[in-house]
């Protein structure tokens, strides 16, 4: 099954509708971060190059739960996206209704307008056949480049392909252009850095990377119940008890697989989960009793970065440590630095390690960094996101 693109729709002369991801963080009515609106942009240009083709722009912000809430407005998403692309994006009142569709039908080539928040209906997370019937009849052909919310089978997402021709966006082609060669065929040696608060959430991309990896660094909190199972004192350090007999099967799988895996050997630790902690350096694996592991140490960095150099290509999801605390930013930093200076192809998904790679200034140097996250992270498990699979030939 093939991935229709936009090389299999003729969008001159239409209205074309389009879905994206325009989740954008928002304060006091500001976006503090328009990576999404910018990631957009190709397949938005694309569209408008096309002779007569106008655009209508559809996407959900935060989660309004059905409810015409002022705060979730796409209003400020339709002046920065004015501001970008030079031209005006008008703001309609709704996603859908009478004058939404009569302001669709007078559009004209080049016209791009962007409807209001689709969840502010209850309808569009239910994938309700009806809303998603009301949003085609507003446009002749629908490209969805949401990779963010590809993971959600929503009428704006999921429903529409059914009424309309239907194809992926550029973000959407370039997002699995990178994440699907890391699942079925990397180029080898493959390392996973994989961190984060919990092996419950992250256990699935463990064992999904594990066949092609040579190597897997397992850092932040997660690593403690991996230690802990091992023998290892973790003293007040995060713990999944229920997690336990999985982290034990894991590593089990993982000899058996000959595939080398880097837990912490020493840590940046404090005596409580505070930003204002003294931090503690702990030299050995055993954490001692009054004190939790918030960040690796400096030699279990330079085991990472060993492992790290040996790389062909690298998928990085999660932090090392508590990267929010400037005192435990470090193990996390100094990977992510070796990671974007590595010449590997550099794979970066998921919201906490994208928000990483940004505050150290080091996404620009990554092969890729994901609009996604739950959405890359369920790729990364291996799952069929629902927004692409619709987005399948037949
Ligand atoms: C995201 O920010 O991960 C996407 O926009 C999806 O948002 P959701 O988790 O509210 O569906």
């Amino acid at each position: 099954m093939a991935l229709k693109t936009l090389k299999d729709i003729d969008v001159a002369g239409k209205r074309v509708l389009m879905r994206a991801d325009f989740n954008v963080p928002i304060k006091d009515g500001s976006i503090t971060d328009d990576t999404r609106i910018r990631a957009a942009l190709p397949t938005i240009e694309k569209i408008l190059a096309a002779e007569g083709a106008s655009l209508i722009l559809m996407s959900h912000l935060g989660r309004p739960k059905g409810e015409r809430k002022p705060e979730f407005t796409l209003a400020p998403v339709a002046a920065r996206l004015g501001d970008l692309l030079g031209r005006t994006v008008a703001m309609a009142p709704d996603c859908v209704g009478p004058e939404v569709s009569d302001r669709a039908k007078s559009l004209k080539g080049g016209d791009v307008l962007l409807l209001e928040n689709v969840r502010f209906h209850g309808a569009e997370t239910q994938n309700d056949p009806g809303f998603a019937e009301q949003l085609a009849s507003l446009g002749d052909v629908f490209v969805n480049d949401a990779f963010g919310t590809a993971h959600r089978a929503h009428a704006s997402t999921e429903g529409v392909t059914r009424h309309l021709p239907s194809c992926a966006g550029l973000l959407i082609e370039k997002e699995i252009a990178f994440f699907e060669p890391v699942l079925k065929s990397p180029d080898k040696p493959m390392v996973a850095v994989i961190g984060g608060a919990k092996v419950s959430s992250k256990i699935a991309v463990l064992e999904s990377l594990l066949p092609n990896c040579a190597a897997m660094i397992i850092g932040g909190g997660m690593a403690y119940t991996f230690l802990k199972v091992k023998g290892h004192g973790i003293g007040k350090s995060l713990v999944e008890p229920d997690y336990e007999e999985t982290a034990r099967n894991f590593l089990a799988a993982a000899a058996d697989k000959s595939v080398d895996i880097i837990l912490p050997e020493d840590h940046l630790g404090a005596s409580e989960f505070s930003e204002e902690a003294p931090p503690v350096a702990i030299d050995t694996v055993d954490v001692p009793e009054d004190l939790m592991g918030l960040d690796i140490g400096p030699r279990t960095t330079a085991r990472c970065l060993e492992a790290i150099g040996t790389a062909q290509t690298i998928v990085w999801n999660g932090p090392m440590g508590v990267f929010e605390f400037s005192k435990f930013a470090e193990g996390t930093r100094a990977v992510a630095e070796a990671i974007a200076g590595s010449g590997a192809t550099t794979v970066v998904g998921g919201g906490d390690s994208v928000a990483a790679a940004n505050s150290f200034g080091l996404a620009h140097k990554m092969s890729h960094v994901s609009t996604g996250g739950g959405a890359s992270l369920e790729f990364l498990e291996g799952k069929e996101l629902p927004g692409i699979v619709a987005l399948m030939e037949e």
